[in-house]
């Protein structure tokens, strides 16, 4: 074929494609020109017979030529998509294709809500190491060296003289994989200056054995706040109460039951009512519409003497919580093991 005779034939089938009218033609002249079989991609296989020199001048004109043939074609309706397939071929009630995109882990989600809800508030987020010494995981605390969580089987000890075997001196340095989060207030205290206004998620280690509601390893987010000017319990209350909204919805109230921690002084623990029955009792709430999540209370001013602030020109309010149980409630997840096996036939539906 010369270059005239394909310039004629690229002429005939323009005027082809231009005089048909249904959808049927169209497909047909597709399969004609440019499908597997056609006469382009014929056109092309045998270049390989075209004089040498005439060669690039040939293969210019035939791809511009497929190029015309297939913009025609697709002015009529032929479409690379449908695959030259007619509306009514295309059956809509099929299911799409599954993208399966990947969804947060509800841990780390109830994390990421909770420094958001506290950010709202001027909290910002503090870290701290998952090992920790004697001296911010329990003394700066006020929990004394002789309290029961310093023990070997309550606590994973890393470094001690008792664990090398040197008798049972119990120094400030010991290491410790940290039974709680508070250690990253003492941290705070420490590398700051009154005001401070942090929250602090982490992983804690503790000697449990693992059932339905525990598990050595978990994590928890602790919040503390340290003013120069007067913070009351009610501050806290109030913080709560806005956090419990957030985080499980408007009806959500909160109360304080009195507790005792070493570290703060008064202590309450902290129940959120139960999302599920709206505080009318249910198998969630164990019937008792209220559902235990956080321990919390003002700080000891002994923990403000261990960091060198002076008692009496601040004070504040210090919370902890698990960020599991808060999963668990928030998304009815019935065993905390759910959380850490990583199966996506249980991830996958918490979308
Ligand atoms: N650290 C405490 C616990 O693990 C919780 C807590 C934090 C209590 C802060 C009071 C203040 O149980």
């Amino acid at each position: 074929m010369t270059l005239e005779e394909l310039e004629q034939g690229k002429a005939a089938s323009l005027a082809e494609i231009a005089a048909v009218t249904d959808a049927a033609g169209v497909e047909q002249l597709r399969v004609k020109y440019v499908g597997r079989n056609g006469s382009i991609p014929a056109l092309i296989k045998a270049m390989k017979d075209v004089p040498k020199e005439e060669r690039p001048a040939f293969g210019k004109a035939v791809q511009a030529w497929r190029a015309e043939v297939e913009a025609a074609l697709a002015a009529k309706g032929a479409g690379a998509a449908t695959g030259g397939a007619k509306a009514e071929d295309v059956d809509a009630t099929l299911p799409g294709r599954w993208a399966a995109p990947g969804v947060e882990h509800p841990l780390s989600r109830v994390i990421a809500d909770t420094a958001r809800i506290f950010g709202k508030l001027g909290f910002t987020v503090a870290d701290g190491p998952d090992i920790e010494t004697r001296f911010n995981n329990f003394t700066a605390l006020n929990t004394p060296d002789h309290h029961p969580t310093n023990d070997r089987t309550d606590t994973f000890w890393i470094d001690s003289a008792e664990i090398r075997g040197e008798g049972t001196a119990r120094t400030a340095e010991d290491l410790l994989l940290r039974t709680q989060t508070s250690p990253v207030q003492i941290r705070t205290m420490l590398a700051n200056k009154p005001p401070v206004r942090v929250i602090c998620p982490g992983r804690t280690y503790r000697r449990d054995t693992t059932d339905a509601t525990h598990s050595a390893n978990f994590h928890q987010i602790e919040g503390l706040y340290v003013d120069t000017k007067p913070v009351s319990l009610a501050d806290l209350k109030s913080v709560l109460a806005y956090f419990a909204k957030e985080m499980m919805g408007d009806s959500v109230t909160v109360r304080f039951r009195p507790h005792f921690f070493p570290f703060t002084e008064p202590s309450v623990e902290v129940d959120f009512s139960c999302h599920v029955c709206k505080g009318k009792g249910c198998s969630v709430c164990k019937q008792s519409g209220w559902i235990e999540v956080a321990g919390a209370g003002m700080v000891d001013p002994r923990v403000f003497k261990h960091v060198g602030w002076n008692p009496d020109e601040v004070s504040g309010y210090a919370f902890g919580f698990g960020v599991e149980r808060i999963a668990m409630i928030k998304y009815g997840i019935p065993d905390i093991r759910w959380l850490y096996e990583n199966d996506l036939r249980f991830l996958s539906q918490l979308v």
